[in-house]
């Protein structure tokens, strides 16, 4: 027990160091870590981490989830249970956990993966809490109208829906450019397709959150063309599973995402100006 705590400890201080080390060498000497160097850190630290590994063998693999097992409105945290990074009930999981997970699923940057996670912890009213995955289903605190693949909340209801909505996929699957892909045109275009539809309210706060969760997909699978495959599209972000094989490519920072949402929200300012005009 006290193993644990010390070793979580020795994590985070080392996680933290690693990412203010990298932060400062690409604000200082514009240093790139080569690829090869960020796999070994990603494999050492991450995939599965030491404490789930001796806890759950099958770390990394996708199981469906069952009956009673709770669930978010997100795609990439239910993917993060449903591979086990995550406790699989969804269950009695903290904002360290969720910082761990993404570091170790998609090797988000300890800075980025502590704003994600205790962001909406704070938003949701449960910063010092263990959440059940659920909980992130809150309306008005992360959760919010015009998902691009959850209906709106009912009127008066305090949880937004956990689970896709068949015929809102269908119309993300059709968005796909080509049938192929998608790149911040896509995404920009069915953000405005479902924040203008009749009933939906957002405030500024919650659009922005709503870029952010589509740059944070464009970031993680755009690859060096910023093109994120529709098959993506199909597996992970509909499907909750993460494509066969794959590994993180780069590390997700706050820089690289904010610089993505930046270009979504131009892009809609801009196609907004064109239908009007
Ligand atoms: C690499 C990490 C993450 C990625 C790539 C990601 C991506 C996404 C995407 C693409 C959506 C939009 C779903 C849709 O509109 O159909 C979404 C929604 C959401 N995410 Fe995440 N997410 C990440 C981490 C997290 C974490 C750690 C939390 C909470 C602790 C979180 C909470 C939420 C919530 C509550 C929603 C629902 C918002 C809504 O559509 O109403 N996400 N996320």
């Amino acid at each position: 027990m006290t193993f644990c705590i010390l070793e979580g400890m020795v994590y985070n201080l080392m996680m933290s160091l690693r990412a203010w080390s990298v932060t400062f060498r690409y604000i200082v000497f514009g240093y790139r870590v080569p690829l090869a160097d960020e796999k070994a850190i990603h494999d050492w630290f991450g995939k599965p981490w030491s404490v789930a590994r001796r806890r759950a063998p099958d770390v990394g693999v996708y199981v469906k989830p069952g009956k009673t097992d709770l669930r978010s409105p997100c795609p990439a945290v239910n993917t993060m249970a449903n591979h086990g990074f995550l406790p699989r009930n969804g269950r009695n999981i903290s904002g360290g956990d969720l910082v761990r997970a993404m570091s170790a699923t998609y090797n988000v940057s300890t800075p980025l993966g502590y704003i994600v996670a205790y962001g909406t912890l704070f938003l949701i009213g449960k910063l010092f809490h263990r959440v059940s995955l659920n909980d992130l289903a809150y309306h008005h605190g992360v959760e919010h109208d015009a998902s691009l693949t959850r209906q709106n909340a009912l009127p008066a209801a305090k949880h937004g829906p956990t689970h896709a909505c068949p015929v809102l996929c269908k119309q993300l699957l059709d968005d796909a450019h080509d049938g192929g892909y998608y790149t911040v045109e896509e995404l920009s275009k069915a953000r405005i397709r479902r924040e203008k539809e009749p009933g939906t309210s957002m405030d500024e706060l919650r659009k922005e959150i709503a870029r952010g969760e589509a740059a944070l997909a464009l970031n993680l699978f755009g690859g060096e063309d910023g093109k994120m495959p529709a098959e993506v599209m199909r597996t992970w972000w509909i499907g909750e599973r993460l494509p066969e094989e794959w590994v993180p490519s780069k590390e997700i920072t706050l820089f690289s995402t904010a610089k993505i949402a930046r270009q979504i929200r131009l892009t809609m300012n801009r196609l907004r100006k064109e239908e009007a005009s």
